[in-house]
Protein backbone atom coordinates (compact mmCIF):
# COMPACT_ATOMS: atom_id res chain seq x y z
CA UNK A 1 0.00 0.00 0.00
CA UNK A 2 1.68 3.19 -0.89
CA UNK A 3 -0.63 5.56 1.15
CA UNK A 4 1.58 8.22 3.11
CA UNK A 5 1.91 7.99 6.83
CA UNK A 6 0.66 11.33 6.99
CA UNK A 7 -1.19 12.16 4.52
CA UNK A 8 -1.35 16.00 5.10
CA UNK A 9 2.18 16.23 4.96
CA UNK A 10 3.01 19.31 2.58
CA UNK A 11 5.90 17.44 1.11
CA UNK A 12 3.62 14.85 -0.33
CA UNK A 13 1.73 17.92 -2.56
CA UNK A 14 5.28 19.26 -3.93
CA UNK A 15 4.40 18.26 -7.18
CA UNK A 16 0.94 19.79 -7.59
CA UNK A 17 2.24 23.13 -6.52
CA UNK A 18 4.57 23.42 -9.87
CA UNK A 19 3.31 25.21 -12.81
CA UNK A 20 1.46 23.22 -14.83
CA UNK A 21 4.03 22.50 -17.39
CA UNK A 22 5.82 20.32 -14.64
CA UNK A 23 2.93 20.18 -12.56
CA UNK A 24 1.64 16.00 -11.23
CA UNK A 25 -1.73 14.83 -10.36
CA UNK A 26 -2.66 14.44 -7.06
CA UNK A 27 -1.35 11.41 -4.88
CA UNK A 28 -4.17 8.93 -5.73
CA UNK A 29 -4.96 8.58 -1.89
CA UNK A 30 -6.52 12.23 -2.07
CA UNK A 31 -9.36 10.07 -4.02
CA UNK A 32 -10.01 6.86 -1.49
CA UNK A 33 -8.23 8.16 1.59
CA UNK A 34 -11.44 8.19 4.73
CA UNK A 35 -9.29 10.58 6.30
CA UNK A 36 -8.33 12.92 3.42
CA UNK A 37 -12.08 12.53 2.67
CA UNK A 38 -12.96 13.92 6.34
CA UNK A 39 -10.63 17.07 6.08
CA UNK A 40 -12.50 17.84 2.64
CA UNK A 41 -15.18 17.63 4.69
CA UNK A 42 -14.48 19.57 7.08
CA UNK A 43 -12.22 22.48 5.50
CA UNK A 44 -14.19 22.40 2.22
CA UNK A 45 -17.39 21.31 2.42
CA UNK A 46 -18.10 22.75 6.03
CA UNK A 47 -17.05 25.86 4.97
CA UNK A 48 -17.96 26.96 1.31
CA UNK A 49 -21.08 28.32 -0.44
CA UNK A 50 -22.58 24.49 -1.80
CA UNK A 51 -25.04 24.49 -4.50
CA UNK A 52 -28.18 23.07 -4.84
CA UNK A 53 -29.88 23.94 -7.65
CA UNK A 54 -32.40 26.17 -8.63
CA UNK A 55 -35.13 27.58 -6.98
CA UNK A 56 -37.90 27.04 -9.03
CA UNK A 57 -37.87 23.37 -8.19
CA UNK A 58 -40.10 24.71 -5.37
CA UNK A 59 -42.40 27.36 -6.50
CA UNK A 60 -44.84 27.84 -4.26
CA UNK A 61 -45.44 28.40 -0.43
CA UNK A 62 -44.64 25.00 1.46
CA UNK A 63 -42.99 23.66 -1.30
CA UNK A 64 -39.91 21.78 -0.20
CA UNK A 65 -37.13 18.97 -0.59
CA UNK A 66 -34.87 17.24 1.28
CA UNK A 67 -31.30 16.62 0.51
CA UNK A 68 -28.64 14.73 2.43
CA UNK A 69 -25.74 16.86 1.90
CA UNK A 70 -21.97 15.41 2.79
CA UNK A 71 -23.80 13.92 6.12
CA UNK A 72 -26.12 16.77 6.67
CA UNK A 73 -29.53 15.90 6.39
CA UNK A 74 -31.27 19.42 4.92
CA UNK A 75 -34.63 20.61 4.71
CA UNK A 76 -35.32 23.85 1.75
CA UNK A 77 -38.61 25.00 2.05
CA UNK A 78 -40.33 27.62 0.63
CA UNK A 79 -42.08 29.80 3.13
CA UNK A 80 -45.22 31.56 3.56
CA UNK A 81 -43.67 34.83 2.48
CA UNK A 82 -42.37 33.03 -0.66
CA UNK A 83 -38.70 33.20 0.88
CA UNK A 84 -36.93 30.13 0.41
CA UNK A 85 -34.73 28.94 3.72
CA UNK A 86 -33.14 25.29 4.48
CA UNK A 87 -32.97 23.56 7.90
CA UNK A 88 -31.32 21.24 9.49
CA UNK A 89 -33.67 18.25 8.96
CA UNK A 90 -32.88 16.90 12.66
CA UNK A 91 -36.43 17.13 15.63
CA UNK A 92 -35.28 19.23 18.34
CA UNK A 93 -36.79 16.95 20.58
CA UNK A 94 -34.91 13.37 19.97
CA UNK A 95 -33.41 14.14 16.81
CA UNK A 96 -35.36 12.25 14.01
CA UNK A 97 -35.68 13.85 10.61
CA UNK A 98 -38.73 15.52 10.55
CA UNK A 99 -38.75 15.67 6.57
CA UNK A 100 -38.55 12.85 3.77
CA UNK A 101 -38.13 13.38 -0.07
CA UNK A 102 -40.07 16.38 -1.31
CA UNK A 103 -43.58 17.96 -1.38
CA UNK A 104 -45.74 20.79 -0.30
CA UNK A 105 -46.91 20.51 3.04
CA UNK A 106 -48.69 22.94 5.72
CA UNK A 107 -46.23 22.33 8.31
CA UNK A 108 -43.47 20.16 9.22
CA UNK A 109 -44.94 17.07 11.83
CA UNK A 110 -42.31 14.88 13.32
CA UNK A 111 -43.46 10.99 12.49
CA UNK A 112 -41.94 10.26 16.37
CA UNK A 113 -44.08 11.84 18.59
CA UNK A 114 -45.63 14.45 16.14
CA UNK A 115 -43.84 17.84 17.17
CA UNK A 116 -44.96 20.36 14.56
CA UNK A 117 -42.78 23.12 12.66
CA UNK A 118 -43.88 26.00 11.45
CA UNK A 119 -42.20 26.45 7.58
CA UNK A 120 -40.29 28.76 8.88
CA UNK A 121 -38.82 26.42 11.31
CA UNK A 122 -40.69 27.81 14.44
CA UNK A 123 -41.91 24.69 17.20
CA UNK A 124 -46.04 25.51 16.82
CA UNK A 125 -46.87 22.38 18.53
CA UNK A 126 -45.41 19.81 21.15
CA UNK A 127 -48.74 17.56 22.60
CA UNK A 128 -47.07 15.97 25.84
CA UNK A 129 -45.11 18.60 26.87
CA UNK A 130 -47.10 19.73 28.99
CA UNK A 131 -45.85 19.09 32.22
CA UNK A 132 -41.85 19.67 30.74
CA UNK A 133 -40.99 22.56 33.07
CA UNK A 134 -39.31 26.08 31.75
CA UNK A 135 -40.08 24.36 28.13
CA UNK A 136 -39.86 27.20 25.80
CA UNK A 137 -41.05 26.47 22.61
CA UNK A 138 -39.42 29.73 20.77
CA UNK A 139 -36.13 27.80 21.85
CA UNK A 140 -37.07 24.79 20.05
CA UNK A 141 -37.40 25.64 16.27
CA UNK A 142 -35.51 23.50 13.51
CA UNK A 143 -31.92 24.89 13.41
CA UNK A 144 -31.47 27.46 10.52
CA UNK A 145 -28.59 27.01 7.93
CA UNK A 146 -27.26 29.93 5.85
CA UNK A 147 -29.01 30.15 2.19
CA UNK A 148 -28.19 33.03 -0.39
CA UNK A 149 -29.39 32.77 -3.81
CA UNK A 150 -27.71 34.06 -7.34
CA UNK A 151 -29.44 34.02 -10.53
CA UNK A 152 -32.40 31.76 -9.15
CA UNK A 153 -29.63 29.15 -7.56
CA UNK A 154 -29.37 28.49 -4.11
CA UNK A 155 -26.76 28.06 -2.21
CA UNK A 156 -26.26 27.09 1.47
CA UNK A 157 -23.49 27.56 4.17
CA UNK A 158 -22.97 25.77 7.41
CA UNK A 159 -20.28 28.25 8.47
CA UNK A 160 -21.73 31.16 10.18
CA UNK A 161 -18.86 33.10 9.70
CA UNK A 162 -18.05 32.74 5.56
CA UNK A 163 -18.38 35.58 3.65
CA UNK A 164 -22.02 36.82 1.85
CA UNK A 165 -22.23 34.44 -1.49
CA UNK A 166 -21.87 37.32 -3.78
CA UNK A 167 -18.61 37.82 -2.24
CA UNK A 168 -17.57 34.52 -2.88
CA UNK A 169 -18.95 33.95 -6.05
CA UNK A 170 -16.44 36.86 -7.19
CA UNK A 171 -16.85 38.48 -10.32
CA UNK A 172 -19.03 35.43 -11.99
CA UNK A 173 -22.48 37.29 -11.36
CA UNK A 174 -20.99 40.05 -13.53
CA UNK A 175 -19.49 37.89 -16.44
CA UNK A 176 -22.34 35.65 -16.36
CA UNK A 177 -24.44 38.54 -16.42
CA UNK A 178 -26.07 38.31 -19.28
CA UNK A 179 -27.17 34.79 -19.44
CA UNK A 180 -30.08 36.71 -17.55
CA UNK A 181 -30.46 33.07 -15.53
CA UNK A 182 -33.03 34.88 -12.65
CA UNK A 183 -35.45 34.18 -16.20
CA UNK A 184 -34.21 30.40 -16.60
CA UNK A 185 -36.83 27.48 -15.91
CA UNK A 186 -36.08 23.89 -14.86
CA UNK A 187 -36.96 21.80 -17.38
CA UNK A 188 -35.68 18.43 -16.08
CA UNK A 189 -33.85 17.16 -13.25
CA UNK A 190 -32.01 13.59 -13.26
CA UNK A 191 -29.62 11.95 -11.21
CA UNK A 192 -27.05 8.85 -10.93
CA UNK A 193 -25.00 7.08 -8.26
CA UNK A 194 -21.10 6.98 -9.00
CA UNK A 195 -18.73 5.26 -7.44
CA UNK A 196 -15.79 7.69 -8.05
CA UNK A 197 -14.61 10.41 -5.83
CA UNK A 198 -16.17 13.78 -6.70
CA UNK A 199 -13.20 15.34 -7.36
CA UNK A 200 -13.09 12.96 -10.56
CA UNK A 201 -15.62 13.83 -11.73
CA UNK A 202 -15.37 18.05 -11.26
CA UNK A 203 -12.13 17.14 -12.98
CA UNK A 204 -13.45 15.75 -15.75
CA UNK A 205 -15.89 17.91 -16.34
CA UNK A 206 -13.45 21.10 -16.71
CA UNK A 207 -10.93 19.38 -19.66
CA UNK A 208 -11.40 18.85 -23.15
CA UNK A 209 -8.20 16.05 -23.56
CA UNK A 210 -10.98 13.51 -23.24
CA UNK A 211 -13.31 14.93 -25.51
CA UNK A 212 -11.78 12.73 -28.80
CA UNK A 213 -11.63 9.49 -26.49
CA UNK A 214 -14.82 9.60 -24.26
CA UNK A 215 -17.01 11.14 -26.40
CA UNK A 216 -15.62 10.58 -29.78
CA UNK A 217 -18.75 10.24 -31.61
CA UNK A 218 -20.95 12.72 -29.35
CA UNK A 219 -18.82 15.38 -28.91
CA UNK A 220 -15.53 15.52 -31.00
CA UNK A 221 -15.26 18.78 -31.85
CA UNK A 222 -13.31 19.86 -34.94
CA UNK A 223 -11.60 23.24 -34.65
CA UNK A 224 -12.18 23.89 -31.13
CA UNK A 225 -11.36 27.55 -30.04
CA UNK A 226 -10.76 28.19 -26.68
CA UNK A 227 -9.24 29.27 -23.83
CA UNK A 228 -9.41 29.79 -19.90
CA UNK A 229 -10.66 33.21 -18.69
CA UNK A 230 -9.77 35.31 -16.12
CA UNK A 231 -11.44 35.10 -12.93
CA UNK A 232 -11.56 37.04 -9.59
CA UNK A 233 -12.99 34.49 -6.55
CA UNK A 234 -14.00 31.04 -6.40
CA UNK A 235 -14.47 30.02 -10.00
CA UNK A 236 -13.18 29.20 -12.89
CA UNK A 237 -14.21 28.89 -16.67
CA UNK A 238 -13.48 27.37 -20.24
CA UNK A 239 -14.31 29.79 -22.81
CA UNK A 240 -15.07 28.61 -26.00
CA UNK A 241 -16.14 30.66 -28.97
CA UNK A 242 -18.10 28.91 -31.71
CA UNK A 243 -21.38 29.28 -33.84
CA UNK A 244 -24.85 27.86 -33.01
CA UNK A 245 -25.42 26.07 -29.44
CA UNK A 246 -23.13 23.32 -28.08
CA UNK A 247 -26.44 21.38 -26.55
CA UNK A 248 -27.04 20.05 -29.47
CA UNK A 249 -25.11 16.69 -31.21
CA UNK A 250 -24.10 17.83 -34.53
CA UNK A 251 -26.51 15.44 -36.18
CA UNK A 252 -29.50 17.44 -34.50
CA UNK A 253 -28.42 21.19 -35.34
CA UNK A 254 -32.72 21.69 -37.53
CA UNK A 255 -33.79 21.10 -34.19
CA UNK A 256 -32.59 24.55 -32.29
CA UNK A 257 -34.53 26.33 -30.09
CA UNK A 258 -33.99 29.97 -30.15
CA UNK A 259 -30.69 32.05 -28.62
CA UNK A 260 -30.97 33.70 -25.07
CA UNK A 261 -32.06 37.10 -26.48
CA UNK A 262 -30.07 38.82 -23.62
CA UNK A 263 -27.03 37.53 -24.24
CA UNK A 264 -23.84 40.11 -25.54
CA UNK A 265 -20.54 40.42 -25.16
CA UNK A 266 -18.45 37.08 -24.71
CA UNK A 267 -21.70 35.25 -23.95
CA UNK A 268 -23.25 35.69 -27.32
CA UNK A 269 -19.93 34.37 -29.02
CA UNK A 270 -20.08 30.83 -27.38
CA UNK A 271 -20.15 28.89 -24.68
CA UNK A 272 -18.78 28.64 -21.40
CA UNK A 273 -17.93 25.78 -19.17
CA UNK A 274 -18.11 27.12 -15.64
CA UNK A 275 -16.55 25.18 -12.24
CA UNK A 276 -17.89 26.47 -9.20
CA UNK A 277 -15.67 25.87 -6.77
CA UNK A 278 -15.42 23.11 -5.56
CA UNK A 279 -17.81 20.78 -7.21
CA UNK A 280 -20.38 22.49 -9.55
CA UNK A 281 -20.08 23.03 -13.79
CA UNK A 282 -22.59 24.97 -15.51
CA UNK A 283 -22.48 24.55 -18.98
CA UNK A 284 -23.64 27.79 -20.15
CA UNK A 285 -24.40 27.85 -24.07
CA UNK A 286 -26.17 30.40 -26.22
CA UNK A 287 -29.61 28.38 -26.35
CA UNK A 288 -29.78 26.95 -22.67
CA UNK A 289 -27.93 26.53 -19.46
CA UNK A 290 -27.41 22.85 -17.87
CA UNK A 291 -25.61 22.59 -14.22
CA UNK A 292 -23.68 19.26 -12.66
CA UNK A 293 -24.68 19.58 -9.48
CA UNK A 294 -22.15 17.05 -6.99
CA UNK A 295 -22.99 15.26 -3.85
CA UNK A 296 -20.12 13.76 -1.74
CA UNK A 297 -21.46 10.64 -0.48
CA UNK A 298 -18.28 9.46 0.73
CA UNK A 299 -14.62 8.96 -1.02
CA UNK A 300 -15.59 6.52 -2.97
CA UNK A 301 -19.24 7.15 -3.87
CA UNK A 302 -20.80 10.95 -5.20
CA UNK A 303 -24.37 11.42 -6.20
CA UNK A 304 -24.85 13.80 -9.79
CA UNK A 305 -27.76 15.99 -11.06
CA UNK A 306 -27.89 16.86 -13.33
CA UNK A 307 -30.42 20.02 -14.28
CA UNK A 308 -31.10 22.09 -17.12
CA UNK A 309 -33.00 25.01 -17.64
CA UNK A 310 -33.82 26.94 -21.16
CA UNK A 311 -35.50 30.73 -20.97
CA UNK A 312 -38.57 31.18 -19.79
CA UNK A 313 -40.22 32.16 -23.53
CA UNK A 314 -38.33 29.37 -24.48
CA UNK A 315 -40.24 26.89 -22.66
CA UNK A 316 -43.71 28.46 -23.17
CA UNK A 317 -43.52 28.05 -27.09
CA UNK A 318 -45.64 24.94 -28.08
CA UNK A 319 -42.62 23.37 -29.70
CA UNK A 320 -40.48 23.17 -26.67
CA UNK A 321 -41.04 19.68 -26.04
CA UNK A 322 -40.87 18.10 -29.03
CA UNK A 323 -37.01 20.12 -29.80
CA UNK A 324 -36.01 19.73 -25.99
CA UNK A 325 -35.89 16.28 -26.60
CA UNK A 326 -32.86 16.40 -28.60
CA UNK A 327 -30.71 18.61 -25.86
CA UNK A 328 -31.96 16.03 -23.50
CA UNK A 329 -30.39 13.10 -25.93
CA UNK A 330 -27.29 15.15 -26.41
CA UNK A 331 -26.92 15.82 -22.36
CA UNK A 332 -27.76 11.60 -21.46
CA UNK A 333 -24.99 10.55 -24.00
CA UNK A 334 -22.35 12.72 -23.14
CA UNK A 335 -23.22 12.50 -19.05
CA UNK A 336 -23.44 8.45 -19.70
CA UNK A 337 -19.97 8.53 -21.47
CA UNK A 338 -18.21 10.49 -18.82
CA UNK A 339 -20.33 8.68 -15.75
CA UNK A 340 -19.04 5.75 -17.51
CA UNK A 341 -15.12 6.55 -17.42
CA UNK A 342 -15.64 8.28 -13.88
CA UNK A 343 -16.09 4.48 -12.78
CA UNK A 344 -12.94 3.06 -14.98
CA UNK A 345 -10.93 6.19 -13.58
CA UNK A 346 -11.82 5.57 -10.24
CA UNK A 347 -10.95 1.74 -10.24
CA UNK A 348 -7.79 2.81 -11.69
CA UNK A 349 -6.85 5.43 -9.17
CA UNK A 350 -7.18 2.91 -6.17
CA UNK A 351 -5.21 0.84 -6.84
CA UNK A 352 -2.27 0.31 -4.22
CA UNK A 353 -0.06 0.47 -7.52
CA UNK A 354 -1.40 3.92 -8.90
CA UNK A 355 0.99 6.60 -8.48
CA UNK A 356 0.69 10.58 -9.34
CA UNK A 357 0.47 11.22 -12.69
CA UNK A 358 1.58 14.38 -15.00
CA UNK A 359 -0.66 16.58 -16.42
CA UNK A 360 -1.19 18.02 -19.88
CA UNK A 361 -1.15 22.03 -21.41
CA UNK A 362 -4.98 20.46 -22.43
CA UNK A 363 -5.87 20.53 -18.25
CA UNK A 364 -5.22 23.62 -16.35
CA UNK A 365 -8.22 23.54 -14.20
CA UNK A 366 -7.68 20.14 -13.47
CA UNK A 367 -3.99 21.26 -11.48
CA UNK A 368 -6.52 24.52 -10.45
CA UNK A 369 -8.73 22.25 -8.79
CA UNK A 370 -5.99 19.96 -7.03
CA UNK A 371 -4.43 23.16 -6.01
CA UNK A 372 -7.90 25.24 -4.79
CA UNK A 373 -8.06 21.59 -2.57
CA UNK A 374 -4.60 21.06 -1.52
CA UNK A 375 -4.95 25.32 -0.36
CA UNK A 376 -7.69 24.25 1.75
CA UNK A 377 -7.59 20.60 3.48
CA UNK A 378 -3.30 20.95 3.78
CA UNK A 379 -2.64 24.45 3.85
CA UNK A 380 -4.67 24.41 6.76
CA UNK A 381 -2.94 22.24 8.73
CA UNK A 382 0.33 22.59 10.71
CA UNK A 383 3.13 22.08 9.06
CA UNK A 384 3.94 17.99 9.73
S1 LIG B 1 -38.01 13.00 17.75
FE1 LIG B 1 -39.37 14.37 16.76
S2 LIG B 1 -41.08 14.43 18.02
FE2 LIG B 1 -39.74 13.09 19.05
FE1 LIG C 1 -16.89 14.53 -20.83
Amino acid sequence: MLAAQDVFNPSHYAGCRRPLEQAETLPPWCYYDEEFYRAEVEHIFMKVWNFLGRSDRIPNPGDYFTVNYVGVPLIIVRGKDKVVRAFSNTCRHRGARVAEDKGNCRAFVCPYHGWVYDLDGALKGANGMEKAENFDRSQYGLVPVRLEEWGGFIFVNFDADAEPLLDYLGDAPEQLASYDCENLVTTRLTSFELDCNWKLYIENAMEEYHLPFVHKSTLNLKDFDHGIIPAEGNWDAIREKHEGTRALLEEDKQHGLPRIKTLEGPPAEGTHYVVLYPSTMLGMTTDSVWWLELHPMGPNKTKLIVGTCFPKETVERPDFEEKAKYYYKRWDKSIGEDNDVSDIQHEGVTSPFAKPGRLSHHEPLVHHIANWVIDRVVGNRPPA
